[in-house]
């Protein structure tokens, strides 16, 4: 027999929540303060539940999902569970948690699906509080496998436990979260869609560029403005303001000014039809065009370019031998290719006295499927047509951007690394969760300590530093054990 679950608000959260609950057999108890809305819920998730069946997705008897919905809180004394997904304000949901703790017996477990509060503040004043906890789910929540459990300061260990394991036999990943700003995927993922509107707003690459190399070079599923455009900017921006602010305005966590002025503008992304892009019925996202082709070089000099070589070698472009050992690759004309460590291919030009192009960083340049380059102010045009020519050949769609420190994948996926490695560090979950919470709750090809490590710690407080150092921004202060690794060569997983 499956403990009875209580869901409090039928909102897009609660009624995935209690989708869940009851597909893993529980009854379920559904309360909102608005009229009707629990009664539409039950309908909403049997329709669902009956769609996902006759689509042969799950297997299961829609109406032998347990689910009723009750108009008060007295109605809620059986359940041995309790989840919130109420109006995300502490007062409200204090008040809300010091009512059930009247109705509820005392070993029910009051969990609150708060995005952003601490369970120490919602149990502030309570008579149990060691009961109370945050069990954040994603939306839509019966597709998105993670969720953050976050105790508070006097959750007991046995409950924190008893609903990590109950939530893992829904099906669900848990991972344990510090009641710290964001937790984890909310805080991580700022700078995937930071960079983006830094790189936008200074005009160093189109926004469907700035998408077609994060997703052909950097692997991720969906660039970051079709993704905003998808969310939201309304709430997306609320997202990074409400990290910004609880970070005491941390220049890190800054909101883009850009996307301010989208949401002040109405054009909050699909929903009201443009966002950064246009949708509506007869308009698509604009695909970016990438440089025309041309020829590959017929031989190139590898001068110990170790993480070009795999290119080199998707290329086949002959390579006759190294003749010294400076790490870059000699184009026919003299000019060189470098791969990127955050410092600009003209700054690199200057230190060469001679004409540079820096390549991207891929997550996997085996399978890269597009990749940026940036050329020095006053680089030949043949030059820079060597480079495309000999990345063309790797089969790779090349984005020819302004010179911009980091590109776009080096320089998002180092900040990435750099915000994994200060929540590591100030405890906010270990190695392993945090690394699945990227990948489950934000979609990323690898988790940003894991990522970190293929680069090396090295390369990545390389770039950061020449970042900071570009702007002289302190967004892009490395983080202290960023930098010890960097030092020790220590793994950052
Ligand atoms: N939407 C998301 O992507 C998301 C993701 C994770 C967490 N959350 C959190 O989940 C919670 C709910 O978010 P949502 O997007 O489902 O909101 P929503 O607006 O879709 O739903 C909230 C529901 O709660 C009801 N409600 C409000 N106050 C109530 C009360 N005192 N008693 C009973 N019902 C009440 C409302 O009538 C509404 O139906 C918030 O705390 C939010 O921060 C949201």
């Amino acid at each position: 027999m499956h403990d009875i679950v209580a869901v409090v608000g039928a909102g897009t959260m609660g009624t995935g929540i209690a989708q869940v609950a009851a597909q893993a057999g529980h009854p379920v108890l559904l309360l909102d303060a608005a009229p009707g809305a629990a009664d539409r819920a039950v309908s909403g998730i049997r329709e669902r539940v009956k769609t996902l069946v006759a689509r042969g997705k799950i297997d299961a008897d829609p109406d032998a999902l347990d689910l009723t919905a009750v108009d008060t809180a007295d109605a809620l004394a059986p359940a041995r569970l309790v989840i919130e997904a109420i109006a995300e304000d502490l007062e409200v949901k204090r008040r809300l948690f010091a009512d059930l703790e009247r109705v509820v017996t005392v070993d029910c477990v009051l969990a609150s699906n708060t995005s952003s509060l601490p369970p120490t503040a919602l149990a502030a004043g309570m008579e149990h509080p060691e009961r109370v906890i945050g069990l954040h789910f994603f939306n839509p929540v019966p597709r998105m496998r993670l969720v953050e459990l976050v105790a508070g300061a006097d959750t007991s260990a046995q409950v924190a436990d008893r609903t990590a394991d109950l939530v893992t036999r829904w099906g669900k990943t848990v991972v344990r979260a510090a009641a710290t700003p964001g937790f984890i995927v909310n805080r991580i993922a700022r700078p995937y869609y930071a960079e983006a509107w830094r790189l936008h707003e200074e005009r160093a690459a189109a926004p469907e560029t700035i998408d077609a190399v994060l997703t052909g070079a950097g692997g991720f599923p969906m660039g970051p403005f079709a993704l905003m455009d998808l969310i939201g900017h309304d709430v997306n921006e609320a997202v990074t303001r409400s990290v910004w602010t609880a970070f005491g305005h941390d220049p890190r966590f800054a909101p883009s000014p850009a996307q301010r002025a989208l949401v002040q503008a109405g054009r909050l992304g699909r929903k009201s039809e443009q966002g950064i892009y246009r949708y509506g019925s007869d308009s698509r996202p604009p695909v970016a065009t990438a440089a025309p082709r041309h020829p590959a070089p017929l031989e190139v000099v590898d001068h110990g370019a170790a993480d070009l070589r795999t290119l080199l070698t998707r290329s086949r472009v002959a390579v006759p031998g190294v003749e010294r050992d400076d790490g870059t690759i000699a184009l026919p004309g003299g000019a060189l290719l470098i791969r990127s460590t955050g410092t600009t291919a003209t700054e690199l030009a200057a230190r060469h006295g001679t004409p540079v192009i820096v390549a991207d960083r891929t997550l996997d340049d085996a399978t890269a499927t597009a990749i940026a380059v940036a050329a020095c102010e006053s680089c030949p045009d043949d030059a820079l047509a060597e480079a495309i020519g000999l990345l063309q050949a790797a089969d790779l769609a090349v984005h020819v951007i302004d010179d911009t420190p980091g590109l776009i994948v080096t320089r998002t996926v180092a900040m990435l690394v750099n915000l994994a490695a200060d929540a590591l560090q100030q405890g906010v979950a270990d190695a392993p969760d945090i690394d699945t919470a990227m990948r489950l709750g934000a979609g990323h090809p690898l988790g940003p300590l894991a990522w970190g490590d293929r680069w090396g710690a090295a390369t990545v407080h390389t770039a950061l530093a020449a970042l900071q150092d570009a702007y002289g921004d302190p967004r892009y202060r490395p983080s202290p054990l960023l930098r010890r690794r960097a030092l020790s060569g220590k793994a950052l997983t």
